[in-house]
């Protein structure tokens, strides 16, 4: 039986076992390769999505639980040519080293910054405790997560379902 799934906005039809992991169809299903897997089991943060603007783990969470619920991933967040807030402070910070773990970085800040568009970096540290990175770019990460909370307060721009902004 087919699932349906809303990624980005747009709906599909899954015809996958239903405790198929949400990171699996999103590669290799709908060719959304932003999500990264790192361990597979919960515990590194590359393949944090959005679902309903709260942070998931995709690697751990089964299609059966997510039907007709709103899932974001990182190419949610604005394209090349029109990149959103965190990605454009991402690049300005030089955030990036090998860059593997920064779409989880990423999609744990939105799902923060959409909570609390000003956040003490005790809050940010707390909200991407769940995110390694093996670069250690730690320090500029959170410099890019301040950047883009300050540039979406600046120009009072409001998140949509979706995670985008504008
Ligand atoms: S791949 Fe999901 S937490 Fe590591
Ligand atoms: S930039 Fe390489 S793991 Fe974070």
């Amino acid at each position: 039986m087919a699932i349906s799934l809303k990624v980005n906005g747009a709906t599909h039809q899954i015809d996958a076992d239903p405790a198929t992991p949400l990171l699996y169809v999103l590669r290799n299903d709908l060719a959304l390769n932003g999500a990264k897997f790192g361990c597979g089991l919960g515990q590194c943060g590359s393949c944090m999505v959005m679902v309903e603007g709260e942070a998931v783990l995709s690697c751990v969470t089964p299609i059966m639980l997510l039907e007709g619920r709103e899932i974001t991933t990182v190419e949610g967040l604005g394209t090349i040519e029109e990149p959103g807030p965190l990605q454009a402070a991402f690049i300005e910070m030089q955030a990036a080293q090998c860059g593997y773990c920064i779409p989880g970085m990423m999609m744990s800040a939105q799902a923060l910054l959409q909570k609390n568009p000003a956040p003490s970096d005790e809050d940010i540290r707390d909200a991407l405790s769940t995110n390694l990175c093996r670069c250690g770019t730690h320090m500029r990460i959170l410099a890019a997560i301040r950047r883009a909370g300050e540039v979406m307060q600046s120009a009072g721009m409001k998140t949509t379902t979706n995670g985008r902004t504008g």
